[in-house]
């Protein structure tokens, strides 16, 4: 017996109302997806990536996860990533993070929630890293704020220190690099100001990113 059939009617209703509107649309679009943006963004509920930016299926590649964490080793980001790049040949590569996000407060906060602690490590890199500066914010929402921001660029610097965009890189491929945040409590989305084309870019924008932290 089928459950859960309030979640059918409303898929028939959402399919009924993109036909409306182009009554061809899911047929085009069974024939290819050619997405120009690859989307890494956290796994909360509340930042669903197609809404946010006005995305229709087929427009943006996705790859969610708890704290939206570019990791070295993790095959299923890499796989995600490689296929979107050399196969879908997409042109933007946005890491969008979110404010309030829990994954960055419990690593912050060092509470023990389980096996997800240990995924939650790499936030907690991202802390050690930047720890002179969080520990000069007195008010806690800042400095979960902050740490939120810092992990959004840090990830940016992974995304770029992949194999898979070096490679495209070096090919000459156009690939553009961008670090986003989103905020639960008004919609809004926000540039943290580490775009970048090449090695050399991003290497300047990370260091002058890094340079407003200190200024504030
Ligand atoms: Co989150």
């Amino acid at each position: 017996m089928r459950t859960l059939n309030h979640l059918f009617n409303n898929n028939h209703q959402w399919a009924a109302r993109i036909l409306d509107r182009d009554p061809r649309f899911f047929e085009k679009l069974s024939r290819q997806q050619a997405p120009r943006y690859v989307w890494i963004g956290c796994s909360d509920s509340r930042v669903p990536a197609n809404d946010i930016v006005g995305l229709l299926p087929g427009e943006l590649f996705v790859h969610r996860n708890v704290a939206n964490l570019v990791i070295h080793t993790d095959l299923n980001c890499l796989a995600v990533l490689q296929y979107a790049v050399e196969v879908l040949r997409v042109e933007h590569v946005i890491v969008c993070g979110h404010y309030g996000c829990g994954g960055v407060r419990a690593a912050l906060l060092n509470k023990r929630l389980g096996l997800i602690d240990n995924w939650l490590r790499h936030v907690q890199d991202v802390m050690h890293r930047h720890a002179a500066l969080l520990e000069g914010l007195s008010d806690e929402e800042q400095r979960l704020d902050t740490l939120c921001e810092l992990n959004v660029i840090e990830q940016v610097v992974n995304v770029a220190q992949t194999t898979v965009v070096q490679s495209a890189w070096d090919r000459g491929q156009d690939l553009e690099m961008h670090g986003w945040i989103y905020r639960v409590s008004d919609g809004l989305l926000h540039d943290l100001e580490v775009c970048a084309k090449s090695e050399a870019e991003l290497q300047e924008h990370y260091r002058r990113a890094c340079a407003r932290y200190c200024l504030r």
